[in-house]
């Protein structure tokens, strides 16, 4: 047969892919024509489910080349040579909006970097701030509802927006980055990336260090005027999209250079701020960025749904030299994201093409729905077996940590949620300043209760008084006396 002739999906010969099989001319439609109802039918299950959060995103593949070996803090295969070259699959994304919503909104943006190593994929998955808005993952399924629309109006709900952020005083440090110039990333080639969390590095004599991650775009940081991204998101909602497709395509390969944080294992008790707060960050003076390597992206993806959204990023997927911090929202991410894919994919997301290692596979997992890759054949299917079946290795476990105290549902300590936002404004010129307080006077003049601003104004002039002072004024209040 020419293979080029169209076929159904079980590869058969299609003899018209224009008229449907009718009895007589007028029909109506024959049930027997079976390409006609397959057709049907697999149009109706094109959609997966869209992500609950980072819907709208746009993916690229590339590598990541070691500048500095740090085998002294971590024994991850992957950045033990200078030199040494990683396949990588990066998505960015926005978070709120559903899949064809506009890129140019304000919003962080996520960061999604999985590497295929040697020994396993390794998920970084992050944002383009390096804080988030809560510390404890119970909070988030509330905090996005607030985020999403409201399910009266269907509407965005900003009064749900400041009432969670004015009872959430931890959100203040992300939400004046968020309210701030780096809000709107003019593209997704010009803005850094961050882990967010602190992970684990653990290297080969069982050391630990805590470590953070930042990438810092090698295009610089740019961003969007407030007036010209509101015009893009109507004229080009794919904007970013659009802008990084056609920068790879015409060879303008986008690039990061990744540095860490590392923090002794021991400072933790000690310092400042409580390190696994996802809501602080570290001091660069304290811990200053130590260069790892280079990422750059330098091949589009051939397929949209296959690669980009089917691509499934977990921040538990870890690989030998690293691993979880006490973080609460990390520690909550690590269930959520599997059993998102889970849901949205299907159990067996990580044999799809864009998903699989690049290295082996061995295990015992068997079955389950869309099985396609083989299913392990007739090898050895359970554990333990005489049978020269896979077999756990030691030398790869996850490090033993000290536990203690009560188990209870307990709050972070440290509650000092106004001195780095405060930092933020101070760092600021006056003209991002300016542009800081008009993005939030505009973004909290249309919350219903007053009692929501003035709950907010406290927060921001907490942070500095200046700052909650002018954005009292903005608003035409005044800041509440309990708080001064
Ligand atoms: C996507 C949950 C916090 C960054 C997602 C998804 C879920 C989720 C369910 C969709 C996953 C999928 O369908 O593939 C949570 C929970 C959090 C949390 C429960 C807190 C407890 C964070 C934080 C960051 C982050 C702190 C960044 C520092 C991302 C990114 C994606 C994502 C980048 C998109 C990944 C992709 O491109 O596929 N999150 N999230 N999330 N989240 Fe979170």
């Amino acid at each position: 047969m020419s293979n080029n002739k169209l076929t159904t999906s079980w590869g058969s010969p299609v003899g018209d892919n224009q008229n449907s099989m009718t009895a007589g001319d007028r029909g109506p439609t024959l049930i027997q024509d079976v390409h006609l109802l397959e057709k049907l039918a697999h149009f109706n299950r094109e959609r997966v489910p869209e992500r609950v959060v980072h819907a709208k995103g746009a993916g690229a593949h590339g590598y990541f080349e070691v500048t500095n070996d740090l085998s002294k803090y971590t024994k991850a295969n992957f950045l033990n040579e200078v030199g040494k070259r990683t396949p990588m699959f990066i998505r960015f994304s926005t978070v709120a909006g559903e899949l064809g919503s506009a890129d140019t909104v304000r919003d962080p943006r996520g960061f999604a970097v999985k590497f295929y190593t040697e020994e396993g994929n390794y998920d970084i998955v992050g944002n383009n701030t390096p804080v988030f808005f809560i510390r404890d993952a119970i909070k988030f399924p509330d905090f996005i509802h607030t985020q999403k629309r409201d399910p009266k109006t269907h509407l965005k709900n900003p009064t749900a927006v400041w009432d969670f952020w004015s009872h959430s005083p931890e959100s203040l440090h992300q939400v004046s980055i968020l309210m701030s110039d780096r809000g709107i990333p003019a593209t997704l080639r010009h803005m850094h990336g961050f882990g967010s969390h602190t992970f684990k590095w653990v290297n080969k004599e069982g050391e630990a260090v805590w470590v953070k991650y930042h990438f810092k775009t090698e295009q610089g940081v740019k961003n969007l005027a407030v007036d010209t991204a509101a015009k893009l998101a109507g004229e080009n909602p794919d904007y970013h999209t659009e802008d990084l497709f056609n920068a790879i395509e015409a060879g303008d390969f986008p690039a990061w250079t990744l540095y860490v944080q590392i923090m002794p294992v021991e400072d933790a008790n000690t310092y400042r701020f409580d390190p696994f707060d996802v809501t602080k960050v570290w001091s660069q003076k304290d811990y200053p960025l130590i260069e790892v390597g280079r990422m750059v992206l330098n091949r589009n993806p051939e397929n949209y749904f296959a690669e980009v959204e089917q691509a499934t990023f977990s921040p538990g997927t870890f690989v030998p030299g690293v691993e979880a911090s006490p973080d609460k929202m990390l520690q909550g991410r690590l269930f959520a994201y599997a059993d998102a894919h889970r849901y949205r994919v299907g159990v067996n997301h990580n044999a799809l093409p864009i998903n699989r290692p690049q290295s082996p596979v061995n295990n015992y997992q068997r079955d389950g729905q869309m099985r396609f890759d083989g299913n392990g054949g007739g090898s050895v299917y359970y554990e333990p077996n005489s049978f020269s079946g896979p077999k756990e290795s030691p030398e790869d476990k996850t490090s033993a940590f000290a536990v203690s105290g009560v188990a209870d549902s307990v709050a972070y300590d440290h509650n000092d949620h106004y001195t780095q936002a405060g930092d933020l404004y101070r760092l600021l010129s006056e003209e991002e300043r300016a542009r800081l307080v008009e993005n939030i006077v505009g973004a909290m003049k249309p919350v219903a209760l007053e009692e929501i601003k003035l709950r907010q104004i406290g927060h921001f002039y907490k942070a500095d008084p200046e700052y909650g002072t002018r954005i009292a004024e903005g608003l035409g209040l005044a800041v509440p006396e309990e708080v001064k």
